[in-house]
């Protein structure tokens, strides 16, 4: 029985994560669950799954939940509930949980998921934003402790799958498939006027606002070059994106010999979460992908005079430690102002471009040292952010 830690459990893919352990209850347990703001799934999450310990972002929230668990019949001893940062370190690290599923958005993901490395778990990784802003670190110490870290993000999956046909000094190059996202085919003189809901409407995949906001920009495929090069240990210039829009090949490896393996399935993330829990074994699933789909395969460069973001990320994986940290963060601050109207689809990659030319290069050592400059490079991309701001939008707190 594998004892799971899910950090994002309300999210999509905490949720599928939910799903999958559901459809094998003789291999995996809840152990552990933390949430953010929602509490009312988070509720529902702990008196269904029983965890040993549930974790809420906000403390009043965590109080809130309390009583309601010991109202349900759920004691300290069943279910016990803590919050905050410490509270997500406590869940990643709890001794009786042997796998940590890392979901949580963003970096407020990644003290925990560093520790949970730390601490010996074996870690399946769907937040990119920690290996974009600390693979370095991340990496180094997974190598440390003798644990594997497993991709659940598609693209990696499919690359880690496909890497198991050669050896590391055999492979060529990494092919990162993009479905290209809402606007494939807007041409570049609309996208100035390019809506929220028209950004939010993703064609193959149902994500976070954050994760498909940064599909409709590229950047996610950005990060995911960065990522990439972290989880793999190779140089940008041997990973390369490639369009194809029907999302069927989920990623390549190209071999020094010229053979290219390629991993197919559906769309459906239920699939690598499941890869990533049974590695490295695999299990039967009803995940069936259906051969006859197969018929239309396309693939296209990348537009990158259309898509700033990508080269922005390609700069930025070259360079390494404090752009790609002030990459992260101002694409974090830039989309959460696109969210609430606050700037155009165009200003994003503005707004980071402009953060990442005003943070000096250089390579940090330590979480807390990632998570200080983070927090700077947050602070710069606001002002550049109210800079774009439009005419008579108020800039609230982003976040
Ligand atoms: N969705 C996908 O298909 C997909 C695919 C590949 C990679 N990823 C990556 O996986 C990660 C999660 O994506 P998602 O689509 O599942 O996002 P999502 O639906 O927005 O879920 C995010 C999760 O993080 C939690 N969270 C946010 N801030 C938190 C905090 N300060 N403390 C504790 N928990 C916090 C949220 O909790 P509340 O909801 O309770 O506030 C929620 O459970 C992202 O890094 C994304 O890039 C996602």
């Amino acid at each position: 029985m594998k004892r799971i830690a899910i950090l994002g459990s309300t999210g999509s893919i905490g949720r599928s994560t939910l799903s999958v352990v559901e459809s094998y209850p003789d291999r995996f347990q809840v152990s552990t669950l933390a949430a953010g703001n929602n509490a009312e799934l988070a509720f529902e999450q702990a008196v269904r799954w029983k965890p040993r310990v549930v974790s809420l972002a906000d403390e009043a929230a965590a109080q809130a939940l309390q009583s309601r668990l010991r109202q349900a019949g759920l004691g300290k001893n069943e279910v016990e509930v803590v919050h905050g940062a410490a509270g997500t370190v406590r869940v990643a690290t709890h001794p009786e949980v042997d796998f940590v599923v890392s979901a949580i958005v963003g970096v407020s993901g990644l003290e925990a998921t560093y520790e949970a490395v730390r601490a010996g778990k074996t870690v399946g990784l769907a937040n990119k934003e920690c290996l974009v802003v600390a693979g370095e670190l991340l990496t180094a110490e997974a190598r440390k402790q003798g644990k594997p870290l497993l991709p659940i993000d598609s693209e990696h999956n499919a690359v880690h799958q496909c890497l198991r046909g050669g050896r590391m000094d055999e492979v060529e190059r990494i092919w990162l498939t993009a479905s290209g996202g809402p606007f494939l085919n807007t041409p570049k003189s609309e996208f100035a006027s390019i809506t929220v809901e028209q950004a939010l409407n993703h064609p193959t995949w149902k994500m976070g606002k954050r994760i498909t906001i940064d599909s409709a920009t590229l950047m996610n495929k950005g990060f995911e070059v960065i990522e990439a090069c972290r989880l793999f240990n190779v140089p940008p210039d041997r990973v390369q994106v490639i369009v194809h829009p029907q999302s069927t090949i989920h990623s390549l490896v190209e071999f020094v010999d010229g053979s290219i393996l390629a991993q197919i399935s559906v769309t459906d993330m239920r699939l690598p979460i499941l890869y990533a829990l049974t590695h490295p074994e695999r299990i039967p699933s009803e995940l069936r992908f259906s051969i006859s789909d197969l018929r239309h395969l396309d693939f296209s460069p990348p537009d990158m005079a259309k898509f700033p973001c990508l080269g922005l990320a390609y700069e930025a994986a070259a360079a390494g430690g404090a752009k790609t940290i002030a990459l992260n963060a101002a694409d974090e601050v830039a989309v959460a102002a696109f969210l609430e109207e606050q700037i155009g689809f165009e200003d994003i990659p503005r707004i980071v471009e402009e953060t990442m030319a005003a943070t000096p290069a250089g390579h940090l050592e330590s979480i807390r040292g990632v998570l200080a400059l983070d927090t700077e490079a947050r602070l710069l991309a606001r002002e550049m952010t109210k800079r774009h701001a439009r005419k008579g939008s108020p800039i609230r707190a982003i976040s």
